[in-house]
Formats: C-alpha cells, sequence, structure tokens
C-alpha cells in the first residue's frame, strides 16, 4: 500500500470547493486567470500556446479536473488507477518537456486562480487541501518521470 500523505477531508474539501467553483459560475473567470498566470510564468516554452486560447484555457481545466478525479479516485478510494494514470501522464509531461521544477510554477498559478475565484470561502484549510492534494498527485508523476528516464538511459 502507497503511503497516504493527504486524508480524505482534505480530498473532500478540495472536491467540494471545486464543485463550489463550477455552481458560482466562475469557472470561466478561474480559466482566463490560472490561463494568464501560468503563460507568464512560462514565456513561449509549450507547443499548447500556440493554439487557440480558450483551447489552452480547456486544456488548463481539463488538467485540474484530471488532478480533483484521479486524486479522489486513487486516495480516496483506493483503486488502482493512480500508478498507470501518473505514468502515462509522465510519458506525456516529458514528451511536452515539462520537468519536476515545473510542478511547483503549476502549483503556485493554480492557487493563485483558485483564491481569487473562490475569495469568499479561501483559507488555509482550503489552501493546505489543495496543496497537498496536488504535491501527492504531482509526487507521482515525477517519480514516474524519473523511472521513464532511468528506463531510457538503460537501452
Ligand atoms: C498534477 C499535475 C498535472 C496533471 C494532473 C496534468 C494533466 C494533464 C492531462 C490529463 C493532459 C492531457 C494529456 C493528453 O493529451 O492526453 C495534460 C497535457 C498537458 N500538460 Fe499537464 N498535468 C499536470 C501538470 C502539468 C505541468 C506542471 C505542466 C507544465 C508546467 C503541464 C503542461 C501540459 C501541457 C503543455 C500539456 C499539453 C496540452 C496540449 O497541447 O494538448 N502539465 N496534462
Amino acid at each position: 500500500m502507497p503511503k497516504l500523505q493527504v486524508d480524505n477531508k482534505q480530498l473532500d474539501i478540495m472536491k467540494s470547493s471545486w464543485s463550489t467553483l463550477k455552481r458560482s459560475g466562475k469557472l470561466n473567470a478561474f480559466s482566463i486567470d490560472f490561463h494568464r498566470i501560468f503563460v507568464e510564468a512560462n514565456p513561449g516554452r509549450f507547443e499548447l500556446f500556440k493554439q487557440d486560447k480558450s483551447v489552452q484555457r480547456a486544456r488548463l481545466l481539463s488538467m485540474v479536473t484530471e488532478l480533483v478525479c484521479e486524486s479522489s479516485l486513487y486516495y480516496g478510494h483506493g483503486t488502482d488507477s493512480g500508478t498507470a494514470i501518473a505514468s502515462s501522464l509522465a510519458k506525456k509531461h516529458k514528451a511536452l518537456s515539462v520537468n519536476p521544477d515545473d510542478f511547483n510554477t503549476f502549483l503556485h498559478c493554480l492557487l493563485f486562480a483558485l483564491e481569487k475565484n473562490l475569495n469568499d470561502i479561501w483559507n488555509d484549510e482550503l489552501r493546505q487541501a489543495w496543496e497537498h492534494s496536488y504535491n501527492d498527485f504531482a509526487k507521482k508523476i515525477i517519480k514516474a518521470m524519473e523511472e521513464t528516464s532511468n528506463t531510457d538511459s538503460q537501452q
């Protein structure tokens, strides 16, 4: 069994705040804020940014959705999906030249956009829930990226 860093309460807080954001009608504003700061933090680095802006924003939203769903399936319900998903995401992100440091930048952009659009309910507990859930999942992807590198260098 993998060591669980994030507890069920934190997963529930993350999931319910994501639902609150969707219900509040601020999802579009969130995606605009997240996208703007993500582009500023990664100037010209990814092919993604050559696409239409609405596609770029939708991709970022689908990354957050993936994070919320997979964390909850894997850590909350103990399914086996996490490892397989993490290694598939690791391969895709390596091919996109995403490196481990990028995961920190991504987290800070995500927290910024969440705080701005959930400002009525935002507090330390909410921040920690997102931070822990994200870090647990990101760690799995980064570990799988490293394992892919090791396998590559042995070939
Ligand atoms: C927990 C963190 C993350 C999750 C769950 C996640 C998830 C995803 C998913 C599901 C996709 C779509 C893959 C596909 O096409 O099948 C994707 C694509 C992508 N991700 Fe992430 N991602 C994460 C972190 C990052 C980070 C840190 C970066 C870079 C700073 C990044 C950059 C990208 C880019 C550039 C694409 C390609 C989008 C496109 O052009 O279609 N991701 N990610």
